[in-house]
């Protein structure tokens, strides 16, 4: 069966068909998704039936993972599956007010995964294993979009500008700590506002929850312009919103595209998702 694409939304994102990630894919079938994931920024797989080591090995075929950051939602333990989750290891729901629901509630904040490391993720996967019967969308903005629909002069103005992306930033907006770890470990990094994909040659504005500061200019005009930017970004227009299934996997360039997740009545249903992630191949700037 041959790979089929259908695009979900005007501007990015397509459905993969014909595709089974248990099953070896032949290289030819794999070049199509690796097109399609240039192409079309989000790619939503319906029905894989897989387990950990199975995401591990396909999301490899993309590049080397990235070892999660030690993490409430990893129980501190990096790996290569960081599960996204508000069930615990005897299958209850964690209350919404405990650290380790307010830990995840960061993921409620416009970002793109690892922008805080000094090499940036080239993407990330989600496997939907539980799902709440309402809610819990996963919403993707295009910062390619973003970047199209610039004035000419805002373009420039922006091309050559340095953003400081910091971890602390997302934590201080719910509220929470850095542990020891990630205050040694996690410091703030230098990224290019403007990033080219050298495949499509495509310009996206790289910005999100993590970017706080923007090099040359004094903090309150830096952080007005990210905030302008990232209202443009996340545009009604320029979004597109995952209802999930029970075996979607949902592939995305962390280099094009921010993501959030949505709520869901958290205190009633469980919402499981297994998330790994396949490294970028060098600094932004
Ligand atoms: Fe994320």
């Amino acid at each position: 069966m041959s790979v089929k694409i259908t695009q979900l939304h005007p501007r990015f994102g397509a459905r993969v068909e014909g595709i089974n990630i248990t099953r070896h894919m032949s290289e030819n079938d794999f070049n199509d998704v690796r097109t399609a994931f240039e192409k079309y920024s989000v790619i939503v797989i319906h029905d894989q039936d897989i387990d950990d080591d199975q995401q591990i090995e396909f999301s490899q075929r993309f590049g080397d993972l990235e070892m999660m950051a030690p993490h409430l939602g990893n129980d501190e333990k990096p790996r290569h599956i960081s599960v996204m989750h508000n069930e615990d290891r005897n299958g209850k729901i964690i209350p919404p007010e405990d650290e380790r629901m307010i830990y995840q509630s960061a993921n409620m904040i416009w970002h793109s995964d690892s922008s805080f490391k000094p090499i940036p993720s080239l993407c990330s996967m989600l496997h939907a294993r539980i799902l709440p019967p309402k809610g819990g969308e996963t919403e993707f903005a295009s910062m390619r979009a973003a970047y199209d629909t610039l004035e000419p002069d805002m373009k420039n103005y922006l091309e050559n500008k340095v953003v400081i992306h910091d971890f602390a930033t997302t934590r201080k907006m719910v509220g929470g700590q850095l542990s020891d770890w990630q205050k040694k470990n996690l410091p703030p990094v230098r990224q290019a506002l403007i990033r080219k994909n050298s495949v499509t040659n495509r310009k996206a504005v790289f910005i999100g929850g993590h970017a706080t500061l923007i090099e040359g200019m004094d903090e309150e005009n830096g952080k007005s312009l990210l905030a302008q930017l990232l209202k443009h970004a996340t545009q009604k227009a320029f979004v597109y919103s995952h209802q999930w299934k029970v075996g979607d996997l949902v592939i995305w360039d962390n280099r094009a595209v921010l993501h959030r997740g949505r709520t869901w009545d958290v205190a009633n249903h469980k919402r499981v998702l297994h998330r790994t992630t396949v490294a970028g191949d060098g600094p932004t700037v």
